[in-house]
């Protein structure tokens, strides 16, 4: 147990593959790579983090509702393709009352139009995108901050 707030940083479909995934669109830092970077960041900001990823629509709608019943201060959501289509995701991001920041590595407005459209963003408390691995550290500030 630990009595910082908690972050729960959540992600979604083929976001295990960063690293070797269109590396000249997503980069070259893996998951792990992220996870410990954020978990160095946290240290310095009091944050306790809990980093997960699946590619499975549920674990993500139950991951949500954890954060809520946790009471997290914040939940940092790459949701991966599941933004463009998961109304179930849209749907527990308004269902507790945690905060969710929405995050992206590429900037999805400036690709496929298919990518335009975001359920998350329609929920979300705000959004961070295209700075790749740095869109987490910018979303972990931002979560930080959040703090009253
Ligand atoms: C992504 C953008 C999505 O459009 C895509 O489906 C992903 C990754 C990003 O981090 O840039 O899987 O969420």
């Amino acid at each position: 147990m630990t009595d910082q707030p908690l972050v729960m940083v959540l992600n979604g479909p083929n976001l295990n593959l960063l690293g070797s995934r269109e590396p000249q669109i997503y980069g070259h830092a893996t998951m792990d790579d992220i996870a410990a970077s954020l978990e160095e960041q946290a240290a310095g900001l009091g944050l306790a983090v809990d980093i997960r990823q699946s590619n499975h629509e549920g674990h993500l709608v139950d991951w949500l509702q954890e954060a809520g019943a946790r009471g997290a201060l914040a939940v940092i959501l790459n949701a991966g393709a599941l933004t463009h289509t998961s109304i179930a995701i849209h749907d527990a991001i308004k269902a507790i009352s945690v905060p969710v920041i929405e995050v992206h590595l590429s900037n999805p407005h400036a690709r496929d139009e298919f990518r335009h459209t975001s359920f998350v963003a329609r929920a979300a408390k705000g959004t961070i995108s295209g700075f790749g691995a740095a869109s987490y550290r910018l979303a972990l500030d931002a979560a930080g901050a959040l703090r009253q």
